[in-house]
């Protein structure tokens, strides 16, 4: 695990998008997994700019997305499709055709998570999965005591996280109860992982991600296990980690 220390959130962005743009360019029809969240934000608006301004080229680019909300169509303002086309594909050259995000309105749940699961092996696996983590330590929306081997499928949300989520809607009985999302054993087949996380509230849980013990309580410290797995973080969410790291 190759843990990268960045002086503030800028830098983090930076870092990760070099970091997504050298695997484009020296694989222009690889496979991304795209994180949602405010994290990820800075290393979009990055990647933005290197297409525009250095033409980095997505048109060959297959993306699967992590999660998003049961319930709510992908043209809902708080929808992770709406995220994902306003904050990156809208303003890069992806090929629509080539992108993939779980599908909160399914009506056969079941069925649509393992289509999601049988398309990310039909292109050969996912190359580089972005991961930004929860402040309760959750991947994606694996919530705390998901199974580290779990496949896509629907997840309750924590009460937790729907606090945290709960901001983002007018009523508190629209926050969405329940997700869709790749398994913690999903994510971990992808090649090559690469986690975002900025700001004190994240200290815990990278604490526990990088030096504590691997458990289902903290998901994201499944990461250990990974072989090529890259943490990238500002100097606030590194501010409990014991040993001395990049
Ligand atoms: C949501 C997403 C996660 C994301 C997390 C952290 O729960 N499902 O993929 O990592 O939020 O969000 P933020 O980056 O805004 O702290």
């Amino acid at each position: 695990m190759l843990v990268v220390i960045k002086e503030n959130y800028d830098d983090m962005s930076k870092a990760g998008a070099q970091q997504v743009a050298s695997l484009v360019r020296e694989k222009p029809d690889c496979v991304l997994g795209f994180a949602t969240g405010s994290t990820p934000l800075g290393m979009y608006r990055e990647l933005i700019r290197m297409h525009t301004e250095e033409g980095l080229d997505f048109s060959k680019v297959v993306t699967f997305n992590l999660d998003e909300y049961v319930g709510l169509r992908p043209s809902h303002k708080q929808s992770y499709h709406y995220f994902m086309y306003e904050n990156l594909f809208k303003f890069i050259n992806v090929d629509q055709r080539y992108v993939h995000i779980p599908m909160g309105m399914a009506e056969d749940i079941d069925a649509h998570c393992a289509w999601y699961e049988q398309k990310i092996n039909e292109f050969g696996g996912i190359d580089l999965q972005i991961l930004g983590i929860g402040a309760n330590g959750h991947i994606a929306f694996n919530e705390p005591g998901s199974s580290l081997g779990s496949r896509t499928r629907i997840k309750t949300l924590s009460a937790k996280t729907v606090r945290d989520n709960a901001r983002f809607f007018k009523k508190p009985d629209e926050v969405p109860r329940y997700a869709l999302t790749m398994g913690v054993g999903t994510i971990m087949e992808a090649k090559r992982l690469l986690l975002l996380a900025s700001g004190a509230v994240k200290a815990d849980a990278i604490k526990a991600t990088v030096e504590g013990p691997i458990t289902a309580k903290y998901p994201a410290t499944i990461v250990q296990l990974h072989r090529y797995a890259t943490i990238i973080i500002d100097k606030e969410a590194s501010s409990k980690l014991e040993e001395t790291y990049l």
